[in-house]
């Protein structure tokens, strides 16, 4: 973060600048009035005799100390923003440029939500700490000082009154603080909850309603807010004590700084200008020591926060491109070579078991196995989602760890499971398949994947709306823009992971073919629970429990597998078309 903070040096400096430019003014005045009082009204140096020139000049100086200052301060405001603002932009990016590096496996360590707090909250709350540091620290820090420094020099007797009240003050506000700064922390945290729960359920909407669980969500989300809010007013309390008690305080000390001053001046020891001067000037301290301890607030609250969003950025990410650059004459061989896989951060049971296959170029390789048997695992590994555990994954004979990351990914284009669609047009999502395609590159993958069809019947075609997360769409539908995306990409290694699940039959056939005449050379990798998807692929593999069971073509698996005949007799009664 401090390195982001390089390009503002100059505000950074500026800011301070000027305020010390408008504190300094604000100190003079005290001095100035207590020589129109002295010497301009009273005439205690001139034998009781008033100077009215004397009153006026002093006054006009004062007018134009206040306006210098009044500028300073406008100035210092100016380029404290300046710096907060933009420091605050460039982290915010910076985080977001981080968040967008992180594998699979380090978005699921932070959860939705506490990204959202940390990349908009936490940085606002820095952004705080930043302005205060060049601000509001400055001017309490030199008015409290200078403050002091001033009443000392008017009489040492005021002095002493200050040296025994001050730190009895400030231990009081170290003490507040001490106690509220670790609530800080727990208030980031609570936050992360309350936008994990609002997160879930405005994505979740549809599920929610189903289940008729709107109640249930909204005692969560009130449990979660009044947990943020009871913290926060914690936080509060202890500072409602602290403030009075500091007025309090200083309010006595200033009873007394009168009382003594009254004395005094009877004795002809000081000046009823030097009393004044020493009024305000305790005033101003006064008012300092409380902002002082608003401050702390916001910079333990910013250090908390800090650390959070340091935590994104010191965040190294686990996949990274490889090192060698590789070149292949190979297009889209892929070979498994002993992996083994456990999730990261799970409990270490093997969710692939030394997988060993390769499949050719141009071959159409179908994946079939139940639900949760390590299918969309397995594919993860080529693109590296993950990485294996054990074992190496080779695209085109070189270690997928080898590749820079962007080679690597444009080789492949993946159908995922669940179709990810953006709020936009039907064709700027199919467009995301590549970069500036053409509308007629488009059309044609619109078409392969059958999707032409439906698109055809919407009046606006490929320029219809489509609502976030593709709301708005089928789940056939969605599947069809979903594959079109992936066709247009046009890469050597085609993966569909169960992405024609929610298509019919007919469609699907229809698909098929396509891929099996157009998209001859490519390399097609198609994960299905329905034998009728990958009964035309050259090989199948079957997968149980993260193992390769039987491999080999539909007929030479119905003689040899066992596993393969009892899924397709199951499916062939429940009309072939069963799940
Ligand atoms: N991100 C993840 N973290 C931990 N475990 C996971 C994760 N994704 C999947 N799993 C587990 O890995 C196993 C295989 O899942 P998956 O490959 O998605 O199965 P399939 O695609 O065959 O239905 C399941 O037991 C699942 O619970
Ligand atoms: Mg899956």
């Amino acid at each position: 973060m401090f390195k982001l903070l390089k390009k503002y040096w100059i505000f950074v400096l500026l800011a301070p600048l000027f305020m010390i430019g408008e504190v300094a003014m604000d100190l003079v005045q005290p001095k100035m009035m207590q020589v129109i009082v002295d010497d301009g009204v009273l005439g205690l140096n001139n034998g009781g005799a008033g100077n009215m020139e004397l009153v006026i000049s002093m006054g006009l100086k004062m007018i134009f100390v206040v306006i210098l200052g009044g500028m300073s301060g406008v100035l210092s405001g100016v380029f404290a923003n300046m710096f907060s603002q933009n420091w605050a932009n460039a982290i915010r990016k910076a985080c977001f440029r981080r968040v967008m590096e992180f594998s699979f496996e380090q978005t699921d360590k932070f959860s939705t939500g506490s990204l959202v707090t940390r990349i908009t909250n936490d940085v606002t709350q820095l952004q705080n700490l930043a302005t205060q540091s060049v601000r509001g620290f400055v001017r309490t820090t030199m008015l409290f000082f200078g403050g002091i420094f001033c009443v000392w020099t008017l009489d040492l007797r005021f002095g002493e009154v200050l040296f025994c009240t001050l730190p009895v003050v400030i231990i009081g506000v170290l003490f507040f603080i001490s106690k509220a700064n670790p609530f800080f922390d727990t208030l980031q945290r609570k936050l992360d909850n309350v936008n994990n729960v609002v997160q879930e359920n405005v994505a979740g909407a549809r599920v929610v309603k189903a289940y008729v669980k709107e109640d249930f969500e909204i005692n969560r989300f009130g449990n979660a807010n009044d947990e943020l809010v009871n913290t926060q007013l914690r936080v509060l309390r202890l500072f409602a004590f602290m403030t009075p008690l500091a007025n309090i305080i200083l309010n006595m000390a200033l009873v007394v700084i009168i009382k003594i001053g009254a004395i005094e001046v009877q004795a002809g020891n000081a000046t009823p200008g030097a009393i004044m001067a020493a009024v305000t000037y305790l005033s101003r301290i006064m008012h300092s020591v409380i902002m002082l301890a608003m401050i702390f607030q916001t910079v333990s609250r910013g250090t908390a926060s800090g650390k959070r969003l340091n935590e994104i950025l010191r965040e190294a990410p686990v996949i990274k491109d490889g090192s060698s650059a590789v070149k292949s004459d190979v297009k889209g061989r892929i070979e498994f070579r002993n992996v083994s896989f456990a999730y990261p951060g799970g409990n270490g049971e093997l969710v692939l078991d030394n997988i060993n296959m390769t499949i050719e170029p141009g071959e159409t390789f179908g994946i079939l196995g139940a639900t949760g048997s390590g299918k969309s695992t397995l594919i993860n590994l080529i693109p590296r989602f993950y990485d294996a555990t054990e074992g190496s994954v080779l695209v085109d004979n070189i270690d997928v760890r080898d590749y820079a990351l962007n080679e690597l990914r444009n080789k492949i284009a993946v159908a995922l499971q669940k179709s990810e669609l953006f709020n936009t047009t039907i064709g700027e999502n199919i467009m995301w398949g590549k970069e500036n395609a053409s509308a007629d590159e488009i059309m044609a993958a619109a078409e392969d994947a059958q999707a032409m069809e439906f698109i055809a019947d919407k009046s606006e075609g490929l320029d219809t709306a489509v609502a976030e997360k593709g709301m708005s769409l089928s789940g056939g539908q969605k599947q069809r823009v979903a594959i079109a995306r992936a066709l247009l990409k046009n890469a050597e290694i085609l993966i569909f992971d169960d992405s024609t699940s929610a298509l019919d039959l007919k469609t699907e056939a229809k698909l098929y073919k396509v891929l099996n005449t157009k998209y001859d050379s490519t390399t097609k990798i198609i994960i299905a629970q329905r034998i009728a998807s990958v009964k035309g692929a050259d090989r199948i593999a079957v997968i149980d429990n993260g193992s390769i069971v039987d491999c080999g073509s539909h007929e030479k698996l119905m003689e040899s597998c066992e596993i393969y005949r009892d899924i397709y007799e199951s499916q062939l009664k429940g009309g072939g078309d069963a799940q």
